[in-house]
């Protein structure tokens, strides 16, 4: 079971995650801000993130606490916010096309196992620390408590489910263009965040152009999230003098 010895790492409008230990492990609990109010959107989290089972780098599940109790204990999704990297201006032209695509391309792996995040934004995309072969920071998303389903998936079922009462208001149909507009959003806070001069004009245009399509009022004018990675592949390397 749980070590209570933990540390405060982040927070949200909902919950308060904070670094414990679970079972000998470094792990992360996420415990309401607002007592056992909300218990049914932790069971909801939970549901998706068992769910998941790692897709879009999604924390894994590890134990969810009693409704009288409800916390939800999981791994750890890395070590600072996309929001983060953004307030301190840390990405270039090309660490902001190849970021977007980062994240678009866990957006994809969480729709293709039918489920919408509903939530995108900086707060609620991890980066590692470390960086991969191509020297990229691995992006993880997290805070599953608004997802929805786009289809009957089989939900995971928990000791003490029946007592967390109803949630049926979270499983609502979900449209995958609600993430678009949310990941176009986070393109242009990027965007705003640096100056494409010189040979980089071309590329700074090409992805306000693409941002403005992902912002479209009417969801079926915008590109789904295949058609967004097609059009950031298209774009990395782009620009370099
Ligand atoms: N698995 C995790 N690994 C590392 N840090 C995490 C993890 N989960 C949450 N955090 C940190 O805690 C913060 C708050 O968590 P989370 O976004 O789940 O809470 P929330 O109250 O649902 O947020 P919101 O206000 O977006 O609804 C995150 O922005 C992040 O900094
Ligand atoms: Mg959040």
């Amino acid at each position: 079971m749980a070590n209570e010895n933990k540390d405060k790492v982040g927070e949200g409008a909902f919950g308060l995650v904070l670094r414990t230990v679970y079972e000998e492990y470094d792990a992360m609990v996420k415990v309401p801000r607002l007592g056992d109010f909300f218990a049914s959107h932790f069971l909801h989290e939970a549901q998706v993130l068992r769910y998941l089972d790692g897709a879009g780098g999604a924390p894994r599940l590890l134990h969810l606490g009693p409704p009288e109790d409800p916390r939800i204990f999981m791994t750890s999704a890395g070590s600072t916010t996309l929001q983060h990297l953004l307030d301190e201006e840390a990405l270039d032209e090309q660490g902001v096309v190849q970021t977007v695509l980062s994240v678009a391309l866990r957006v994809q792996e969480v729709h293709a196992k039918g489920v919408v995040h509903n939530d995108l934004k900086a707060d609620n995309v991890m980066v590692s620390a470390a960086c991969d072969q191509s020297g990229l920071h691995q992006v993880n998303l997290i805070d599953f408590g608004l997802s929805t389903f786009t289809r009957e998936v089989e939900r995971p079922q928990f000791e003490l489910h029946e007592s967390y009462g109803d949630c049926s208001v979270m499983f609502e149909e979900g449209d995958p263009a609600n993430d678009v507009v949310d990941l176009g959003s986070m393109l242009k806070e990027a965007l705003d965040e640096v100056c494409f001069l010189g040979s980089e004009e071309a590329l700074g245009g090409a992805l306000a152009t693409l941002m403005e399509a992902m912002m479209r009022e009417s969801a079926s004018d915008r590109p789904d999230i295949g058609e967004v990675i097609l059009s950031l592949q298209f774009l990395v390397g782009r620009g370099k003098s």
